[in-house]
């Protein structure tokens, strides 16, 4: 069975591609890639067709994690094609919950819900002067998505 995962933050150019890459990643090493759909997109519009913020892509690269995506919007469908929607905060999960159709089949949780050491929000670096954030947002990323894996690998 394949799973879908959407990986969510208010401009998918920080901590959403991350959370993708890094979720992406860990189905690759652990050879379950054929099982799972993986993507990433915002809450809002402005960074749309951009690449990952540059200290994202630091970041990524120097744990040699590969990511090639470009922001998108959320649409309407995601809330039906996908299993689960992760956001990074309340923010993000109150405004999924305020964009999702009534018949909405995906979940919408909290990534760091599934992060072991409890730490639940992973807070927008965005506006920080240098990529302590994003190394963070990285951590707790990789926590979170094994500690997910482990509770969704069959
Ligand atoms: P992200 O960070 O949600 O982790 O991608 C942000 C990127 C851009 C903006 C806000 C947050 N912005 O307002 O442009």
């Amino acid at each position: 069975m394949t799973q879908k995962v959407l990986f969510v933050c208010l401009g998918n150019i920080c901590r959403s591609p991350i959370a993708e890459a890094v979720f992406q990643n860990l189905v690759n090493q652990k050879g379950l890639s054929n099982q799972w759909v993986v993507d990433s997109a915002a809450i809002g519009p402005w960074h749309v067709g951009k690449q990952p913020d540059h200290r994202a892509r630091q970041i990524l690269q120097n744990h040699n994690i590969p990511y090639n995506g470009r922001a998108r919007q959320i649409e309407k469908k995601d809330f039906n094609e996908f299993d689960f929607i992760f956001g990074m905060d309340e923010e993000n999960i109150s405004d999924l919950h305020s964009r999702a159709p009534k018949d909405s089949k995906a979940k919408i949780l909290l990534l760091g819900d599934f992060d072991p050491e409890g730490d639940k929000i992973i807070r927008d670096p965005y506006y920080d002067d240098g990529s302590e954030g994003f190394e963070k947002c990285y951590k707790q990323c990789l926590r979170a998505s094994e500690g997910f894996l482990k509770q969704h690998i069959n």
